[in-house]
């Protein structure tokens, strides 16, 4: 909990306004975010590194409501964005494209096509056809893309496997030990200014150790490449900065930054952040009613009306997020062991298995916390279960910022072919 979601008066609030009273308005499940929250998050960033005067480029795959990119644009931030969806939004956010960052392995033509047409900053490039490729694109449409080297620096960052980035292993970067050669190569390439290097070894990093490591290299390799005659004037670091979901103690901004003054201050750099679930994460929480309570053999299992189509990141990554009643629970109420579950049929479909919690009843409302990052940009619709709406909520007022899609809509771009007969669907006698 938080100041931004916390009990008042017997009841979760977000913001200035009763959660219960959004549900009653919208249904269940929904997400629900902060807009207090996602700026805070913003500014404790920002604040933190102040001194080195950060681009703060957010990326959008944590959270790319349209919204909540226009508020992070409203804070002056940049985007990080991966694909050309993502860059179409953070351009219609507002975000001017001198503050876009383009990252991923496998950026396609078009792709890299209207990345260089909007003139954004940097191109984070990832391998040496990648550069080939950006060459003939820029050359051909007469103009320069500034590019910058993503480096591979074979640092494991200690997070779950599923998103470490940086081991050599990891499809992620040129190897660190080719970065040189790239960067000379991108020089003598038409269309190509390498203005610098980039780096991103994982999310959810709690320890700075393996960011010292990784920043280190890279500093050595802005050292070797000025050694060499090429100006290097861009250093993107990535995101990662790890956040609390249970009890961890991750790595603060300010030791973050510290960290970073000490390895970039002597070298005078232009540096770049990619945050995404640092801004994102703890201003959003995913909103559910209980369906039924069944005694299970073991323990009671709660099935909520939200699933792991909504929220996957326990059935993905074993992730562990806090379960917490709409209604406060009397102080004296019993903690028992529950099994909290969604209706999709597999058994992965797990929230959390044995967590203490207070009695919970048909009809109760409950939030997954800590659910504003890869909450709903994960979402599918998986058992054609609708995408939940998305609301922001923003002192004592709130607004719906994605509906809940109707069946027509969700149905809208499948067709029948004529092959199969126009006709209505026939009943499939039981064999
Ligand atoms: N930059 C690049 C190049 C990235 O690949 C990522 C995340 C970020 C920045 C932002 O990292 P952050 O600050 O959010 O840690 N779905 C997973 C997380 C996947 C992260 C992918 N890349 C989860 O739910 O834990």
């Amino acid at each position: 909990m938080s100041e931004f979601f916390a009990y008042r008066n017997g009841e979760l609030y977000a913001e200035d306004v009763p959660v219960a009273r959004i549900a009653a308005a919208v249904g269940t499940p929904f997400y629900l975010y902060s807009a207090a929250a996602f700026t805070a998050q913003y500014r404790a960033f920002a604040e933190a590194l102040a001194a080195v005067d950060p681009l703060i480029c957010y990326a959008v795959k944590a959270n790319s409501n349209l919204a909540v990119l226009h508020l992070f644009a409203r804070l002056g931030a940049g985007a990080d964005v991966v694909s050309e969806g993502e860059l179409r939004r953070a351009l219609a956010a507002g975000i001017p494209p001198q503050r876009i960052v383009f990252s991923g392995v496998g950026k396609t033509r078009p792709e890299l096509e209207v990345a260089v047409a909007a003139g954004i900053r940097q191109i984070n490039v990832e391998s040496v056809p990648e550069l080939h490729r950006l060459a003939d694109i820029a050359a051909a449409a007469g103009r320069t893309a500034q590019i910058a080297i993503r480096i591979n620096p074979d640092v494991d960052a200690h997070t779950h496997g599923k998103i470490a980035t940086g081991r050599k292993e990891d499809k992620f970067g040129i190897p660190y030990g080719e970065a040189v050669a790239a960067y000379r190569l991108a020089a003598d390439l038409p269309g190509i200014d390498p203005v610098g290097l980039a780096v991103h070894i994982g999310s959810q990093i709690g320890d700075l150790g393996p960011c010292r490591a990784a920043f280190s290299r890279l500093a050595e390799l802005v050292v070797a490449l000025r050694r060499g005659g090429l100006a290097v004037r861009h250093v993107d670091l990535g995101g990662g900065l790890g956040i609390s979901y249970r009890d961890e103690a991750p790595a603060s901004p300010a030791a973050y930054a510290a960290l970073v003054r000490e390895i970039f201050d002597p070298l005078d750099v232009a540096l770049a952040f990619e945050p995404g679930r640092f801004l994102a994460g703890p201003a959003g929480v995913l909103v559910a009613g209980i369906v039924y309570v069944k005694a299970g053999p073991a323990r009671r299992i709660v099935v909520a009306d939200a699933a792991m189509n909504d929220l996957i990141r326990p059935a993905l990554y074993d992730a562990w997020h806090r379960i917490v009643p709409v209604r406060e629970p009397a102080p004296a109420a019993p903690q028992t062991a529950a099994d909290v579950v969604g209706p999709v049929c597999e058994s992965g479909d797990t929230f959390a298995v044995a967590r203490e919690l207070p009695p919970l009843a048909e009809g109760d409302l409950v939030a997954f916390m800590t659910a504003g990052a890869y909450g709903a940009v994960m979402s599918s619709t998986y058992n054609s279960r609708p995408l939940v709406p998305e609301v922001l909520v923003s002192g004592d007022r709130y607004a719906v910022v994605r509906a809940r899609p109707s069946f027509d809509e969700m149905t809208r771009l499948e067709r029948v072919p004529d092959w199969l007969g126009a006709g209505p669907p026939r009943r499939q006698e039981a064999g």
